[in-house]
């Protein structure tokens, strides 16, 4: 049944909301479990339809994945008994390509179609590719899938032509059990990257500067099981704190990533919204007043391009000429048209939006083309005038674990019900 989330505008949200584990970190380890045949645990999992589909990645490949509990699964990966997960679930999003690392680092074999995911612009997956080859790998393609094979990869010093996070992954699960050592030049610096480092430092691998652009692995010869607490999602907690300043509302976030969230934080005070770091988490609230600024979408440590549209969403509601520069993806402001259609005054210039505000919103029936674009109109929803449907509300649970309830508990008017199709 096709679903669509009613939102009534114009409710101060305030009260708390915790903030649930990141899902570009629970999609990498995971992948990670496929590195041994003991039990892999992992905590503080978001209940999110990525997540899910993961499951049923691995599951094709023979891992058995078990829900302990709320937020923790087990994952064991003893019993394998296929090598190339089938098309259809890889194409259900972005994270089923990191397989291929870790197959290819235990089996010497996998098979896998390029993935799916949000459609952003260009999303290759050369560099992954690259990687494997580097170390080794024999890479050639049947039909759809991609295939790659070494009897034992070798450690190499590798040059990514970009610091892709996902490439980044399936070179570091790679890497971690080839023989010798590798370098990995230009890496992804992510803190999601750091996370699953961690993880398979725990299971035995030997990595060093993760976090950095140069990442040394010594590849060893077997890894463990282990037991993993995923960190708090840095991009929901961002997009609850544009909620806060978007609707003049106080929230406090409870886990925020405070150390991973520099650029957000940096650039909320700039717009004018109050940031105060507290025990536990953020405080975030609106003080009424709202500048517009510029922002630029970038690697981290820069503002992460997941919260470029929920930042756009808030600068139509600023005071003067806003410039939105996406500089990761090539194909990230497609929410612009939607915002158009609640009222927003943007206009986009190849990869640049530029705002001018403020303008008041009017509720619409408007679509969440992917996930982060879903978010940007639910924040601008919250704002409008009147009750919006945000309808495509598959992408946003990709990514947000119950996003709807969560708002619902700080005040916001929205509820889920199945969409009436417009005659
Ligand atoms: N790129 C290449 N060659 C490659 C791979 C990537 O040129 O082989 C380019 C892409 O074209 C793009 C840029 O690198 O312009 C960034 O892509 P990257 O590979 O870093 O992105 P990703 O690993 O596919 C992850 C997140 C995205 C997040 C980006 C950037 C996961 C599952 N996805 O994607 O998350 O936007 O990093 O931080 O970790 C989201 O959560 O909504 C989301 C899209």
């Amino acid at each position: 049944m096709r679903e669509c989330l009613v939102i009534e505008g114009g409710h101060r949200l305030q009260g708390v909301v915790e903030i649930s584990g990141a899902k570009n970190a629970a999609l990498p380890c995971m992948a990670a479990a496929l590195l041994t045949a003991e039990d892999c645990f992992l905590e503080n999992v978001p209940a999110i339809a990525d997540v899910d589909y993961m499951a049923q990645v691995l599951g094709s490949l023979g891992v058995r994945v078990e829900s302990c509990g709320p937020g923790t699964l087990r994952l064991n990966a003893a019993d394998i008994t296929s090598f190339a997960p089938p098309s259809h679930l890889v194409a259900s999003q972005r994270g089923s390509f990191l397989v291929m690392g870790a197959l290819l680092a235990r089996f010497g074999q996998a098979a896998c179609s390029p993935p799916g995911g949000d459609v952003i612009g260009q999303r290759p997956i050369d560099v992954h590719l690259a990687g494997f080859a580097a170390m080794g790998a024999d890479i050639s393609r049947q039909r759809e899938k991609f295939l790659a094979r070494a009897k034992r990869l070798k450690g190499a010093r590798i040059f990514m032509d970009y610091p892709s996070v996902l490439g980044t992954e399936n070179l570091l699960l790679a890497a971690s059990m080839a023989k010798g050592s590798s370098v990995i030049v230009n890496a992804a610096a992510e803190p999601e990257v750091v996370c699953l480092a961690e993880m398979l430092n725990k299971m035995g691998a030997r990595i060093w500067g993760a976090g950095t652009h140069t990442v040394e692995v010594q590849g060893v010869d077997e890894l463990g099981g282990v037991r993993h607490r995923l960190i708090p999602d840095r991009i929901e907690a961002g997009t609850f704190a544009v909620a806060a300043a978007i609707t003049d509302g106080e929230l406090e976030l409870r886990d925020a990533p405070v150390a991973q969230m520099d650029s957000i934080i940096c650039k909320l005070r700039e717009v004018g919204a109050g940031v105060e770091v507290v025990e536990g988490g953020l405080r975030v609230w609106g003080t009424g007043q709202r500048r517009a600024i510029n922002i630029q979408a970038l690697p981290y440590p820069g503002l992460p391009t997941d919260l470029q549209a929920p930042m756009a969403a808030l600068l139509t509601q600023a005071q003067g000429v806003s410039y939105v520069h996406e500089r990761v993806f090539d194909d990230r402001l497609l929410y612009v048209g939607e915002l158009r259609k609640m009222g927003a005054e943007v206009v986009t210039v190849g990869s640049m939006a530029i705002i001018t505000g403020p303008t008041p919103l009017v509720g619409a029936r408007v679509r969440a083309l992917d996930v982060r674009a879903g978010a940007a109109l639910v924040l601008a929803a919250l704002v409008a005038q009147g009750v919006s449907e945000v309808c495509d509300i598959h992408h946003l649970q990709r990514g947000y674990a119950e996003m709807e309830r969560k708002l619902g508990l700080v005040n916001a008017a929205i509820r889920r019900q199945p969409l009436v199709e417009a005659s």
